[in-house]
């Protein structure tokens, strides 16, 4: 049987996984080595959201597994020429880049701007604005767009031309989105920050300035698209148009996945040889990921969504008024970020301890917000059940 103790003995410290190690699901329920049975408010972190093993993308992914696994990019497939329009279909966009990953869509965004802004108005037209408190990946150009130490600290020298402003700050902005800016990136749910959502205003000046100044719109939504929030994609119900969006996670439910979404005239610019990656357009990923946006797309199970969100806020507030335990609670669709009151017994880490003692997962953000993002299907019974769970465990650990 596998052990925890084989990860300290085999691999590389960047993780400190739990000391359990899950072997199975199916849907919202995890068991692990020892059998034991956990509710999934976590879905990966925001990835499986369709629930684990979800029976049409077993049989898809089944059925081009005995098709062709890989192609390179000197040849195109049909799964990934369907997923691309399919994409374009169902939102703003005209072409789609595939890549493997969150931060490797980041990366094309950037390149894509970039190589935009140069061709159409010069060499000088190349810096990037970025936002404090973001999440954009661990490459070097997204820990650089991050911006914070704890992620830069001995990477450096980080990629040049990154500018920070503080999210949700609209003084200032006209200095730092000027004639140089080739694009501005922003969630407009910021994930990792505990669910913030972009004020209106601020949305508004950015939309005047990178109009005035020729500067893209780079919409992050690798953890916010696909379904999470209510909309397919986020930025439906942000009143703005976006230039690029990037999507990963939820777009595979698991399978490795990422793409940008462009307009026509944005995508010119990466002529051939300008970009590319092995697996990006793998048939199985691609099956995959169709299947998925197939099914998300759906306007009711968009609608469910936000009753699932409901069920969660009431409940949330009723264990809030019997426990005191959250200064706040965001919500933003099945994305929900609860932030903690910290005692000396109850912080991020001992209730995430109490809640995989109890049978629950849920996840971090920052450092004081529970977050959680379950499968978008969830039934409404483990959704009660496992808010059960994490009123017992936050009780527990009161009386601790
Ligand atoms: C908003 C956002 N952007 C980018 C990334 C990076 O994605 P990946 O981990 O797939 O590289 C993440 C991952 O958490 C994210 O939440």
């Amino acid at each position: 049987m596998v052990t925890r103790k084989q990860f300290n003995d085999y691999m590389m410290p960047v993780y400190n996984p739990a000391h359990f190690i899950p072997v199975k699901a199916k849907g919202s329920i995890v068991w692990d080595s020892k059998n034991k049975k956990y509710i999934d408010f976590a879905s990966g972190i925001a990835v499986t959201s369709l629930g684990h093993c979800y029976p049409p993308l077993v049989k898809v992914l089944n059925e081009q597994s005995k098709k062709v696994w890989h192609l390179s990019n000197a040849m195109t497939n049909a799964p990934a020429l369907n997923l691309a329009k399919t994409l374009c279909k169902n939102t703003f966009a005209d072409k789609v880049f595939f890549a493997n990953s969150g931060a490797e869509a980041m990366e094309a965004a950037v390149k894509t701007a970039r190589k935009y802004a140069n061709l159409k108005y010069g060499k000088n037209k190349n810096e990037i604005v970025a936002f404090s408190d973001a999440f954009h990946g661990r490459t070097m150009m997204t820990i650089a767009l991050n911006g914070s130490d704890r992620m830069t600290n001995g990477f450096g020298p980080m990629p040049a031309g990154i500018n920070h402003h503080p999210y949700n700050e609209t003084e200032g902005l006209e200095k730092i989105i000027n004639k140089r800016t080739a694009a501005v990136v922003i969630e407009l749910v910021q994930g990792e920050a505990g669910i913030i959502k972009a004020k209106k205003p601020f949305i508004a000046k950015i939309k005047k300035l990178c109009k005035e100044n020729n500067a893209l719109i780079i919409i992050d939504e690798v953890q916010s698209g696909v379904g999470r929030t209510g909309t397919l994609f986020a930025y439906e119900q942000f009143n703005i148009k976006p230039d690029i969006v990037t999507s990963a996670k939820g777009l595979g439910n698991g399978f490795p996945i990422g793409a940008i979404l462009t307009k026509n005239h944005i995508a010119e610019s990466m002529q051939v040889g300008t970009h590319g990656t092995t697996y990006g357009g793998n048939p199985l990923a691609c099956s995959v990921a169709l299947e998925v946006i197939n099914t998300v797309s759906k306007k009711r199970l968009l609608t469910n969504v936000i009753k699932k969100e409901k069920i969660f806020i009431n409940k949330l507030n009723a264990i809030n008024t019997n426990l005191k335990c959250f200064e706040r609670i965001n919500t933003a669709g099945l994305w929900i970020g609860c932030k903690l009151n910290v005692t000396d017994t109850v912080n991020l880490d001992t209730v995430l301890q109490q809640c995989y003692k109890n049978g629950l997962m849920v996840l971090k953000a920052n450092n004081n917000t529970i977050r959680i993002a379950p499968s978008l299907i969830i039934e409404d019974k483990l959704i009660n059940s496992g808010l059960d769970i994490l009123e017992k465990s936050i009780a527990q650990l009161q009386k601790a």
